[in-house]
């Protein structure tokens, strides 16, 4: 007989919004394959971003400056990964990273992109970046049925207009940039909103504010969610590590170990022995 799956309620968008009336705080993570989806989707983990940061963690484009670089990943390419996310989690939100040019040329071309993304990838919702012009994109897409999380400060798409990956909103003149964008995306009928990579004060106060639930990345204590690259959070990332990254294991030490004890045993003649043997 075949074994039944007990009914699972997926998180739904709402679910968010809730949490954050209830003062709850949630994580989010980022997932690029099946099996790593899976995995976090049975530790209980809510929201499952499949982010262009897959730039970095799995293709490993690099800066010049050596920092993760998230511009050369294409839709295609997002949506691969996105596909096999949807096939590893059946509890978690799917959100969906839009990544660079695929939504700045147009509201048509956003749906287009953002389209594909439920539609061909499995995703419940979308993000994307940026405020300014990209209020109206949210809007449109919102009016059209397609959940959107908004993601501003540092906004890595931006890495060059920044001058670097930097810590956004640290003088008045930025902070207010940064308070008028969320309030446009409030308006604009985004669902949740990244704050990355800003002081921690403006990120409380921005959380207080606002009846969007915040999910912070290098932004402090004080928003309603948190957010890591999977691949730091595992101690899995191959270089330096931003300040605000905690690694909550050490699985890159771990392979080594692994593979070096393999192959020993292979070396020795002593893998594979009789228990790992047909007869
Ligand atoms: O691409 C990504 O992984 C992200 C998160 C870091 C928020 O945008």
């Amino acid at each position: 007989m075949e074994e039944q799956q007990a009914p699972i309620r997926p998180v739904q968008i709402t679910d968010l919004g809730r949490w954050k009336a209830e003062g709850r705080h949630f994580a989010m993570l980022t997932a690029y394959d099946y099996t790593t989806a899976s995995w976090l989707d049975r530790a209980g983990i809510p929201v499952l971003l499949v982010g262009d940061s897959l730039g970095g963690t799995m293709l490993g484009h690099q800066l010049r400056d050596g920092g993760p670089d998230t511009l050369p990943v294409t839709l295609d390419e997002i949506i691969h990964h996105a596909r096999a996310v949807a096939r590893g989690a059946r509890r978690a939100l799917l959100v969906g990273d839009l990544p660079f040019l695929s939504y700045h040329l147009g509201l048509d071309d956003a749906t287009r992109s953002a389209g594909r993304m439920l539609k061909e990838a499995g995703m419940q919702a979308v993000k994307l970046e940026g405020g300014g012009p990209m209020v109206e994109v949210v809007a449109h897409l919102v009016e059209r049925g397609i959940p959107v999380m908004a993601h501003l400060g540092l906004t890595p798409q931006s890495v060059h207009a920044m001058g670097g990956l930097r810590v956004q909103g640290r003088d008045e003149q930025g902070a207010g940039r940064i308070r008028s964008a969320l309030s446009a995306m409030e308006q604009a009928g985004a669902f949740a909103v990244v704050l990355e990579g800003m002081p921690s004060k403006l990120a409380a106060e921005l959380t207080a504010g606002t009846h969007l639930p915040t999910i912070g990345i290098g932004a402090g204590p004080g928003c309603d969610g948190q957010v890591l690259v999977v691949h730091d959070m595992l101690g899995l990332t191959v270089g330096a590590l931003p300040k605000f990254v905690k690694p909550f294991a050490s699985l890159g030490k771990e392979i080594v170990a692994a593979a070096r004890h393999f192959q020993r045993e292979v070396e020795a003649g002593s893998y594979p022995d009789a228990e790992h043997s047909y007869g």
